[in-house]
């Protein structure tokens, strides 16, 4: 049987699904309750010098029939008093020893930071989590993405607690900022012995029509708040990915958050280089109960491939995903219906023939519902296949034969790229098109 163990950075814990940082770890209570109910460690609510929260603090982006598909926040660390929480993490390691218990931490000076990590640390912590993404509230005051926007003022935050700490030390990543390589190698460059990522991504999710204020209304205004849930996902996919592909970042290990909410998330994460992962927004939906399918899952997954450990297919993406001018041009799809599935919507005409390449033909007998595509037409673009409400009902067909490969990258060293604005070499050239007035018929 798969083994979920995972050592990340030198804290174990018996599998690789940790809550981040948030309302579901504000208090003991609820990480024994969640460490009972299968997940492998925790991330404490962020401790620094109690906070006072509005009220209210969240907001949503409901997609269709999908409630929360994005999460908003305005709430800032924690408002409970220190001791309350160093109280209860000492308590939280007496029952689960094996557990990961880890300090998220936001504080100003350093001296503030070297008393807190003492203090973490002698209240049993494995490890700490810096707090450099908080986009809403602590950034005003200097703390949380306004460190994480700032490479050197987040390294020079990473040395002094790497000096002062005896546990490892995880940097957790703001995502506002346009190039997280920049954070993501000062934390490297400071120390760090971890990093994670991404914290929530600053956001509007609506405004009230009525006071003419954003979501979630305060006593007639509001502000931006951090966004989350399952919308980040493929933003936070593409930060680790950054970062793990990086020669030296990569040399710490990452834990992947952001829209974590299935196995096959947890597994997509550790394809792009995570060995470990956080979930937030999932848990504040559905509950801590979510673990169990994410376990199962992967286990399953694990057994169908023949994996024994987590880092047997860590970062196995990685080397498929480069950059686009070393894409083969020579590689042609076209779209293809099963006329056995089709329904006969035509959304997949409508996409095409407005949005596309005018590739597809309704039928013009009318017993028969099922449209064709248009092959010589069809660009390959995938789009009528993401419209197709039928599972696999529109799929793109190889055409190619695999023997040509050819990039732009190898074009360009060719000397075999478009360089002027009618050139005959780009791709577009010849190809069909209706005439303006065909709109009118
Ligand atoms: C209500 C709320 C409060 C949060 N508080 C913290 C916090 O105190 N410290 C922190 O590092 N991140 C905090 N986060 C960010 C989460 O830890 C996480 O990075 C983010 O929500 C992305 O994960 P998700 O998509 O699974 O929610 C908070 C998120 C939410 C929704
Ligand atoms: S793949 Fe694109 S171009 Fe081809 S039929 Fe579908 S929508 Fe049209
Ligand atoms: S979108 Fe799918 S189901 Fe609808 S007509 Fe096209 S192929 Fe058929």
């Amino acid at each position: 049987m798969a083994d979920l163990s995972i050592n990340f950075a030198g804290i174990k814990a018996p599998n690789p699904f940790w809550l981040a940082s948030a309302p579901p770890t504000n208090s003991g209570y609820q990480i024994m309750k969640a460490f009972e109910a299968g997940w492998g460690g925790a991330v404490w609510k962020t401790l620094g010098v109690p906070v006072i929260n509005v009220s209210s603090r969240y907001g949503a982006v409901n997609y269709r029939d999908t409630r929360m598909m994005g999460f908003n926040n305005i709430e800032l660390i924690t408002d409970r008093p220190l001791a309350d929480n160093l109280r209860e993490i000492e308590e939280v390691k007496k029952y689960f020893p094996d557990h990961a218990v880890i300090a998220s931490l936001m504080v100003e000076s350093r001296a503030e930071w070297e008393q807190i990590i003492k203090d973490v640390q002698n209240a049993g912590a494995d490890g700490i989590e810096l707090n450099f993404g908080c986009p809403h509230g602590m950034c005003e005051r200097g703390m949380g993405s306004a460190v994480g926007q700032e490479p050197e003022v987040l390294k020079t935050i990473v040395e002094w607690v790497k000096a002062a700490a005896n546990i490892p030390v995880i940097t957790k990543l703001s995502p506002n900022i346009s190039h997280i390589v920049d954070p993501g190698l000062a934390a490297y460059q400071g120390g760090t012995d971890a990093i994670s990522l991404i914290n929530t991504i600053k956001s509007i999710v609506g405004i009230d029509l009525d006071s003419y204020a954003p979501y979630p209304v305060v006593d007639g205004k509001g502000t931006n708040g951090g966004y989350c849930g399952p919308a980040v996902k493929p933003i936070a996919m593409h930060m680790l990915k950054d970062l793990a592909q990086h020669p030296e970042i990569s040399k710490v290990p990452i834990c992947g958050i952001g829209g974590i909410e299935t196995w096959r998330d947890v597994v997509e994460f550790i394809l792009l280089g995570a060995t470990s992962v956080q979930v937030c927004t999932a848990v504040m939906h559905y509950g801590f109960g979510i673990v169990r399918e994410m376990e199962a899952g992967l286990r399953q997954f694990m057994d169908d491939k023949g994996y024994n450990t987590i880092y047997d297919f860590t970062g196995k993406a990685l080397p498929n995903i480069t950059e686009w001018k070393h894409l083969n041009l020579e590689h042609k799809v076209v779209a293809e219906i099963n006329p056995n599935t089709c329904v006969g919507c035509d959304l997949c005409y409508i996409a095409c023939d407005d949005g596309a390449h005018q590739a597809i033909a309704l039928p013009t007998d009318l017993t028969n519902r099922v449209p064709s595509i248009i092959e010589e037409n069809c660009v390959g673009c995938n789009l009528c296949s993401l419209v197709c409400p039928i599972e696999n009902c529109i799929t793109m067909v190889k055409k190619d034969d695999g023997t040509k490969h050819s990039t732009w990258a190898e074009r360009t060293d060719a000397d075999q790229v478009p360089t002027t604005f009618d050139d005959d070499r780009a791709g577009g050239k010849g190809h069909f098109v209706p005439k303006p007035s065909d709109a009118l018929k």
